[in-house]
């Protein structure tokens, strides 16, 4: 019996509502996770809506509007469009596709589902992931009539990906080709002999009609040859449960101290358990304390576990902040620096070897950089194919690094200590999502040496600080000529100075390093190691770089104590620049001789927060070396 509405005027907030009461009253329910993967024309928004109306959870008013809407859009005549009940929007209906992730919820009296509704277009694959991220099972549709499609091939790599262990192979339409068995069995074999190098845990294929509705609910008696599960049958029984790796794993979300006699550490359990008298380390230091209780909204607890949010106290002061990660003292879990990952690009913006972005694992935040792109994986064949760079819906397998260790496993260990995002650092967007493969052993191979003579004994004998000025502006601004400028000033005074100049460093250090974004973001960081080295030496360092993008010179001021690094804008008009060309760059550029030149076809990033601006237009250089002058800083 499907729901009856309790008032005629039930809007769609009322029934969602209802909906959650209902999905609330059935916690004790275990509750399923899937992701649906295929496209319009396999039928999706058919099973999926299939399944709403199968579940019951169809409410009497929504039920008038879709029969009005199969009318008007349908695609089934008089009968229901199954379709419509999940293509919510009307620019999709139009367009007859789905677009960005959907989550709906439906509960039978056996268990409460949340199903990820994402589109089969090969441009979303960033929303594949991010529905399939949560999942516990995949269910992969194929059109009964076409079989395994390159298709259905990227949507099970992807879910493998994902670490999805459970696929359902929904074959389709099975309608449309007279319930045949060889056709049915002929696929299964198919995906079968692809999947194996996929290592899911069970791959169960199940023929179907979502739009007549066989074996969806009850066994059809079009495929008495079928003796197999429905699929609702399936989504109700199937066991999904994991063992843990780890018998402990806490991420500290925030230290709780409410006043000078408390002092908990809150998060969420994201693996095991943890009970009262236990010992618990804290990942970063090693530190360890006994665990005095586990305090929640609703009182003390003895012991929590997986999922539960709790905030412990500990038998004495420790150090560790949000982002350390507690384990119990006997099973500490690894750090690692440098890892290999399989990193999913979810930007129009590229990704960039060498360029620093934000990582977060779990509740860790660690600036990081890729530090190689080692190959993108074809979706389609999954063959390896050289590649330098990031781009939208790209999966490629680089080596990252971060600026501090973090706790971590592998992603098939502990998808929770595994996986990660990378945010960009101006403007906060996820711009990619990655699974860790392994730790590279030179992460633990290599420890930095502590010189017995330190920076300060260098600048004591240079009787100076070291310093860095970092001249940015397009290439005719003036940065080299300034440069000498000041550098023979100081130089006179005694100072220990030293330039790295694009055009020199570009014929040694640099010379495998063309104008490509990527080449010169690489540039930049080598030059920017390059100039603490020699801060560290106690020298005065002046460098003269196009440095045009934002991050990376935000990365070389990253390098350098507050105070020690000088960010120089040589602010000279495009137009100056140009009529100067003092190497007829620009010329051969606007008649289109060189392909990426900044300020006519590579970009140039305004600097927002330079230190000293100087537009040499006018040049009047002893000026503009006296401003620089000023900011030196004496021992
Ligand atoms: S950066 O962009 O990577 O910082 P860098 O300062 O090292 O550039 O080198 C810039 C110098 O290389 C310019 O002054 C110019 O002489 C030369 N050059 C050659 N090709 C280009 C180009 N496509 N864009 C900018 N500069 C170029």
């Amino acid at each position: 019996m499907r729901k009856q509405s309790t008032s005629a005027a039930l809007r769609a907030n009322d029934a969602r509502d209802k909906v959650e009461a209902y999905l609330y009253n059935q916690e004790q329910l275990g509750l399923l996770r899937f992701i649906t993967c295929g496209s319009v024309d396999d039928g999706k928004s058919t099973l999926i809506g299939r399944m709403l109306w199968e579940a019951q959870m169809i409410y009497d008013d929504q039920v008038a509007s879709l029969k009005n809407d199969s009318r008007k859009h349908g695609t089934q005549g008089e009968d229901i469009d199954f379709a419509l009940l999940v293509d919510g929007l009307a620019a999709e209906r139009e367009q007859g596709i789905t677009i960005d992730v959907a989550y709906r919820f439906f509960a039978t009296d056996k268990r409460k589902f949340i199903v990820a509704d994402t589109p089969g277009h090969e441009q979303y694959t960033r929303n594949m992931v991010t529905g399939a991220s949560t999942a516990d099972v995949a269910i992969l549709l194929i059109d009964a009539r076409y079989g395994v499609q390159v298709q259905t091939r990227r949507h099970a790599y992807l879910v493998s990906l994902m670490g999805i262990r459970h696929v359902v192979l929904a074959i389709n339409k099975m309608d449309l080709v007279g319930f045949d068995q060889k056709t049915y069995l002929d696929i299964e074999a198919t995906f079968r002999d692809f999947a194996q190098k996929l290592g899911f845990d069970s791959i169960t294929p199940i023929p179907l009609s979502a739009l007549k509705g066989d074996n969806m609910l009850t066994r059809s008696a079009q495929s008495p040859w079928y003796s197999g599960a429905t699929l609702m049958g399936y989504l109700e029984t199937v066991d999904v449960s994991k063992p843990a790796t780890h018998d402990l794993v806490f991420p500290i979300q925030w230290v709780n101290r409410p006043n000078l006699d408390f002092r908990g550490f809150t998060g969420t359990l994201t693996e095991g358990s943890v009970k009262v008298g236990d010992t618990v380390r804290v990942t970063a230091t090693g530190q360890t304390a006994e665990v005095e209780r586990i305090v929640t909204f609703d009182g003390d607890l003895e012991i929590a576990r997986a999922g539960q949010a709790v905030t412990l106290t500990l038998n004495r002061e420790i150090d560790a902040s949000r982002g350390d990660v507690f384990s119990h003292a006997t099973n500490p879990l690894q750090t690692t620096d440098q890892f290999e990952a399989a990193v999913v690009w979810m930007s129009d913006e590229t990704g960039l070897s060498g360029r620093t972005y934000d990582l977060r694992l779990g509740t860790q935040w660690t600036p990081a950089s890729i530090t190689s792109i080692d190959y993108k994986v074809n979706v389609n064949t999954l063959a390896h194919e050289p590649h330098k760079q990031l781009d939208l819906n790209d999966i490629c397998v680089c080596k990252l690094s971060t600026s501090k260790p973090l706790a971590f496993d592998t992603f098939a260990n502990s998808a929770a200590l595994g996986s990660f995002i990378m945010v960009d650092r101006f403007t906060h967007a996820t711009v990619g999502a990655g699974v860790i493969r392994h730790s590279m052993r030179r992460a633990q191979n290599i420890h930095r040496h502590s010189h017995v003579i330190a920076r300060s004994d260098r600048e004591r004998l240079n009787g100076h600080k070291g310093k860095v000025f970092w001249f940015t502006g397009l290439s005719g601004s003036g940065k080299s000529t300034l440069a000498n400028a000041f550098e023979q000033a100081l130089h006179s005074e005694g100072y220990r100075t030293y330039i790295l100049d694009g055009d020199n460093v570009r014929h040694g250090l640099n010379k495998d390093l063309g104008f490509t974004d990527a080449d010169r973001v690489e540039n930049i960081r080598r030059v920017a190691e390059v100039a603490k080295l020699m801060v560290d030496a106690g020298l005065v360092v002046i460098t003269a770089f196009i440095s045009p993008f934002r991050s990376e010179r935000d990365f070389a001021r990253s390098l350098f104590e507050e105070g020690q690094f000088v960010e120089v804008f040589v602010d000279t008009p495009l137009d100056v620049c140009e009529s100067r060309d003092p190497k007829g760059l620009y010329q051969k550029a606007r008649a289109g001789q060189i392909p990426n030149m900044t300020g006519i076809n590579s970009t140039y990033e305004i600097p927002i927060s330079a230190d000293i601006c100087i537009n040499t237009t006018n040049a009047d250089n002893s000026l503009a070396v006296d401003i620089l002058k000023s900011k030196l800083t004496p021992l």
